[in-house]
């Protein structure tokens, strides 16, 4: 598809002399529509130019040439030029791209030839799956979508947490009670209470915590028994994991867990032991990185000889530097874990891999979920089982449907209720910045008027009956787009024609939010347009033009829900 910003680019340089492809990254899109279409600032240039912004700016406009471009308009505000693209050329570039790629519009290959690694949802094993997984669940999974559809060779990974004491632990409290509970019902509910069990046993007893410790000690050496239970524990819990994976369609391309690193720490230990960073504290090994201005060292042994989480991290990068060979491994955890990622990337240096890998690795941190009563914990007991919530959403949805459309389908209702139910969480979980707190509260999330998942359905849904009611899409060669030259429609446009800008955007910040933001702004815009205007009215020609932009509309909302996780129903 054309690309106006590259056009712009393109005769600044001929004023300028500066390359156009460096140019292309000066130019902004302005967020008050009466500065144009396309901003560009000369504040960059004034010092290397050595001359005020605007005067660059009136230089500049001066002597550009903009006849035969698609620039209809030059004009200049303080130190900017701002540029307004032909409304007509707009409305014929963007929809003859609609009917060349159709349900691929938007699509690229700008990461064709690229590997990226996502480590994403990673629960502990006979641990609940808690909102935080969820949120690193959807957050991973959409960026797993996005980097696929802009063409990257994409591995998402599960980095289960089934590996650590804990299992120690549990281990000796299923040995002394195992009897007591039935972990094939209800399998984390069960483990839970163990859990809490023999940790107040270690309390009481130094004893029975050593048994722990040794349990894990025999597990990390193979030990049958040990091995045994671990594995049906892990088993279990993922069976478990499995119904929510189920519900949000969530996809993984490897479940090597902690564990799978098991026989590769040695190694790593044995790299670090040889740059003579490894040292002995209080009987552990540790990386010191104060040098590196942080100021916690790095265990990477613990005094009882049992390896940790951070060496565990270390052995995987090592192996998915060597397995997927990748150009980018992203990790998506809560910012809790902001110290453990800079202590892990920081000693990866040493591992002795090329700089490309190390330079890759990137945590992708978020907020905390927040009841409007408080933060969400498993220590405080309020624990909310994900499964039990997302079946809640489904069923909050259904009870609104059985109100407004009684006569649908049995069927029809639940197929609805589950789109919308589960669209409407993980357009919660997505619609922010990533890294703010998200406040997880029931009524906002299911507002059908707000900025929620639902009203981007309930948008959607609307294309639909309109396409549904005149059965067939006029082919390009009828759309006049002379007709869709309002205020209205153009907005629409705009939103459309940026739709592989916004993804790549996303990209770049590993920020699925500005897609998120980017639907709720379509279907605003659509909706203005829909309420201003009647689609289907008397003058074909006119009628045409609408129905159209009307499906455009609707084939962006919809790749765009799919790329976030969500799933667009066909009626509600
Ligand atoms: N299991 C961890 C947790 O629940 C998350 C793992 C994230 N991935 C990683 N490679 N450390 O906090």
């Amino acid at each position: 598809m054309k690309d106006f910003k590259k056009e712009i680019a393109s005769i600044i340089s001929n004023v300028i002399g500066i390359n156009d492809e460096e140019l292309v990254t000066y130019i902004e899109v302005p967020k008050d529509v009466n500065m144009g279409d396309y901003a560009f600032p000369c504040f960059r240039l004034a010092k290397e130019l050595k001359k005020a912004p605007n005067i660059i700016a009136e230089e500049i406009k001066e002597k550009l040439d903009i006849t035969g471009t698609d620039i209809e308009k030059v004009e200049i505000a303080g130190g900017y030029l701002n540029f307004t693209i032909s409304k007509l050329e707009l409305a014929k570039v963007t929809l003859e791209e609609i009917d060349n790629k159709k349900e691929e519009y938007g699509k690229s290959n700008l990461g064709n030839g690229k590997k990226i690694v996502i480590d994403y949802s990673a629960p502990n094993i006979a641990k609940p799956f808690h909102i935080g997984h969820l949120r690193s669940t959807v957050i991973g999974g959409a960026l797993y979508n996005i980097y696929k559809y802009l063409g990257y060779e994409v591995t998402g990974i599960n980095h289960l947490g089934d590996y650590g004491t804990q299992f120690g632990k549990l281990i000796e409290g299923y040995k002394l009670w195992g009897e007591e509970y039935d972990i094939e019902k209800a399998p984390i509910e069960e483990l839970t209470k163990i859990y809490i069990r023999i940790n107040e046993a270690c309390k009481e007893d130094e004893q029975i915590l050593e048994n722990c410790r040794n349990n894990f000690k025999k597990l990390e050496d193979g030990d049958k028994y040990c091995t045994e239970i671990w594995e049906k524990f892990r088993s279990l819990s993922l069976k478990e994991f499995k119904k929510v994976y189920d519900l949000l369609e969530s996809k993984f391309d490897s479940w090597n867990g902690e564990a799978f690193y098991s026989d590769k720490m040695p190694e790593v230990i044995d790299i670090l032991y040889k740059t003579g960073k490894l040292i002995e504290s209080q009987g552990a090994k540790i990386i010191d990185l104060e040098e590196k201005g942080i100021n916690t060292p790095c265990i990477i042994e613990k005094s009882n000889g049992s390896t940790t989480y951070a060496t565990r991290d270390l052995a995987a990068i090592l192996y998915r530097a060597r397995t997927y060979d990748f150009d980018k491994a992203l990790y998506v955890t809560s910012y809790e874990q902001v110290l453990h990622f800079k202590q892990v990337f920081e000693v990866a240096k040493l591992l002795g891999l090329e700089e490309k890998y190390t330079k890759g690795l990137e945590h992708v941190a978020f907020g905390m979920v927040l009841l409007p009563t408080g933060k969400m914990s498993t220590r405080e007991g309020n624990v909310i089982r994900l499964e039990e919530l997302l079946n809640e959403a489904i069923s909050k949805v259904k009870e609104i449907i059985e109100e407004k459309n009684p006569d649908f389908a049995e069927e029809e209702k639940q197929d609805i209720a589950k789109k919308v139910g589960i669209g409407a969480v993980i357009f919660n979980d997505l619609s922010g910045a990533r890294i703010k707190d998200e406040i997880f509260d029931w009524d906002t999330m299911l507002n059908f008027n707000g900025e929620t998942g639902p009203y981007i359905q309930y948008t959607y849904v609307r294309t639909n009956s309109v396409l549904k009611k005149v059965q067939e899409i006029p082919s390009i060669e009828k759309v006049d787009f002379n007709k869709l030259l309002g205020k209205e429609e153009q907005n629409v446009l705009k939103l459309i024609y940026s739709f592989t800008n916004i993804i790549e955007q996303s990209t770049v910040k590993n920020e699925p939010s500005i897609l998120a933001r980017y639907l709720i702004d379509l279907s605003k815009a659509f909706s203005s347009f829909y309420n201003e205007n009647k689609i289907i009215v008397e003058d074909k020609v006119t009628k045409d033009a609408r129905i159209y932009l009307t499906y455009a509309t609707n084939m962006v909302l919809k790749n765009g829900a799919r790329l976030l996780g969500i799933n667009m129903p066909e009626k509600m």
